[in-house]
């Protein structure tokens, strides 16, 4: 059952990020954060932060990110209802009590799910058991499936079989039935008729794996039934909200970053029979902007693959030009075109995987390139077609809503334009990037307060190395290569290491530090606690001093994607686009 948002709202007012989270990890403050150790990761070194006036925690070490519910569902492992009663009492608020009409649909919805579970579950069983449909497994033997799709994705066949229609009827009464969408009713006879009759089911779920609606597919060739029949608009299915296999592929988004939008039931269940997981179709209805701000909830990438032929391609640039209006920062639309003929499924089985993923890299192109080349293409060499061509690509970029994209399309837009008219054009179309200061520099002489996650880390860093110079010198190859960001930090870190090169018997002394410097650095030195503890165990000073490195260099590419990414959304450039991924997966590794 859903919440209404004030009772949320009042629960996030009453409780303080920083209380919720106090209950079971130890929190310190820190200017206007709090700092701690990480709950979802063993670590010496807190990089956990909790920001109450924000109202949301974020772990630097494996960025989990949210707000008090996200905490208690994560690290106590409830479902979001769970979570709500939890934080409610924590909160001295009631238990909220839903409303009749809301236990009323959830006793509809407990009827529904139950009934779409028999009669999916029923016909799959007799796919897999029954040898009079040996003829529906030829079929889709002859389409590549083997049972492991057959079973993974449930599908099943609807035989004419009214004994098992008789035998829901008298479990469940007839509104219920036909509220599933799965029968409509003979009005003379009074009896129920099965939608999907003599076809190959493919059960549609929902988010969260329940069968809610269906596809069916008729397998003979010679009658005029439509190849595919979807399941109608019912209370829990709509169309435009849902999409085929997305509770199986939002399971992918932390091993893959972006996700196939593909036309087709078939579509998808190829690709997973050839190890690609990462899909999901749409229906049979044009893409909803619902439909991709669920996907973004998984995906920062959705790779839009429709046929190669010219439905697809029609289908690709309505939905383009609808779909560039809501593009959002940091998300992209790409599209991917296939050879004429082809659609996912045959493209797949006929050249594999690996193909299809190199494939993919080589050849999709971005929502905003796809439409700019496709009126471009269409323009002829002449002044009044030209400028009808310009019209349109200004006013496709003025559609879209998020002020920054817009601005930038239409900048990179004029500029193509620009150069297909270097003499008329004067202006030049650029925008000076920004200068970018670290927050480290910004904040260096405020000492006492709102240090900064990475300075406190280069002073945990400085205070191993000048306490443990002699076995540094040992192994310098460990701390050779960092980079500080701070330019103070840098200039003594520079100095330690010329040292420690240099000096024979290297001592604190010998560093020749200046002793305001040896005491800030052990005064906002976090680790020198942890350090205490491990004392003379070499083993584990260098495991410490490792971690850190590692945070620092992390550090270093979280900036470096920043920059990236902001490059990235001025030139939408495909090479900026592939750096930024091989970055983002060196993060991951680290
Ligand atoms: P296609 O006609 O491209 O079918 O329809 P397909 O996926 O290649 O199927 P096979 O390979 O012939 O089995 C793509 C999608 O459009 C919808 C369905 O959702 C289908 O998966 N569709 C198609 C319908 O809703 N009704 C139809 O009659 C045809
Ligand atoms: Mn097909």
């Amino acid at each position: 059952m859903k919440y209404p948002k004030e009772y949320l709202e009042e629960i996030k007012t009453r409780l303080k990020v920083s209380t919720v989270v106090s209950k079971t990890v130890s929190l310190k403050k820190r200017g206007k954060e709090f700092i701690g150790l990480s709950p979802f990761k063993t670590e010496k070194t807190p990089s956990f932060t909790v920001n109450d006036e924000k109202g949301f925690y974020h772990c630097f070490s494996t960025s989990e990110h949210g707000n008090i519910f996200d905490f208690i569902m994560k690290t106590q492992n409830l479902r979001f209802g769970e979570a709500v009663k939890y934080l409610a009492n924590l909160a001295g608020m009631q238990p909220y009590t839903f409303t009749k009409k809301d236990e009323e649909r959830e006793n509809q919805w407990k009827e529904y799910s139950e009934i779409f579970k028999i009669y999916v579950d029923f016909c799959h069983n007799e796919l897999l058991k029954n040898n009079d449909l040996i003829f529906v497994k030829e079929y889709l033997k002859k389409r590549n499936l083997t049972k492991e799709e057959v079973v993974k994705f449930n599908i099943g066949y609807v035989q004419p079989n009214n004994s098992f229609v008789r035998e829901l009827e008298s479990r469940f009464n007839q509104k219920s039935l036909l509220e599933t969408g799965l029968f409509y009713l003979d009005e003379k006879r009074k009896v129920l008729i099965e939608r999907f009759k003599e076809r190959v089911i493919f059960p549609i779920n929902s988010i969260t794996g329940y069968p809610i609606a269906l596809g069916g597919r008729k397998i003979k060739e010679n009658n005029n039934f439509a190849k595919y029949i979807n399941s109608p608009e019912t209370p829990f299915f709509k169309k435009g909200s849902n999409l085929y296999n997305l509770d199986f592929a939002r399971k992918f988004s932390n091993k893959i970053d972006y996700i196939y939008l593909v036309e087709g039931y078939m579509d998808v269940v190829s690709l997973s029979n050839k190890g690609i997981y990462n899909t999901v179709a749409n229906l049979g209805t044009s893409l909803t902007e619902k439909q991709m701000s669920i996907l973004n909830q998984f995906y920062d990438d959705i790779v839009i693959c429709f046929d190669g032929d010219e439905s697809g391609y029609k289908a690709a640039l309505r939905a383009a030009e609808s779909l560039i209006q809501e593009l959002k920062p940091e998300k992209n639309i790409s599209f991917l075109f296939l050879p004429d003929k082809e659609d996912p499924d045959s493209f797949v089985n006929k050249h594999g995987k690996d193909y299809f993923i190199d494939f993919t890299k080589t050849n999709k192109v971005l929502i905003n390139n796809f439409i700019f080349q496709h009126y471009k293409n269409k323009a002829k060499d002449n002044p009044s077609s030209l400028a009808i061509f310009e019209k349109t690509v200004r006013s496709i970029a003025n559609s879209i809503k998020d002020e920054f994209i817009k601005k930038y399309v239409l900048e990179d837009y004029l500029e193509k334009i620009h150069n297909l008219t270097p003499n008329t054009n004067e202006r030049k179309y650029k925008f000076k990037p920004k200068a970018r200061s670290l927050k480290s520099t910004q904040k260096f002489f405020n000492e006492t307060k709102n240090l900064s996650y990475i300075e406190i880390k280069e002073y945990s860093f400085l205070y191993i190395v000048i306490n443990n110079l002699t076995l540094l010198k040992e192994n310098l190859s460990l701390i050779q290569n960092v980079k500080l960001f701070s330019t103070e930090n840098k200039l003594i870190f520079e100095s330690i290491l010329g040292k420690l090169f240099k000096e024979e018997d290297i001592t604190l002394e010998k560093l020749s530090l200046d002793q305001n410097i040896i005491e800030k650095i052990t005064k906002f030195a976090s680790i020198k606690y942890v350090l205490n503890k491990v004392e003379d165990n070499n083993e584990e000073k260098i495991e410490l001093l490792n971690e850190i490195i590692r945070d620092i260099k992390n550090y270093e590419l979280e900036i470096r994607i920043e920059e990236l990414e902001s490059k990235f959304s001025k030139d939408f450039n495909e090479s900026t686009f592939n750096e930024i991924k091989e970055l983002k997966k060196l993060q991951k590794i680290n």
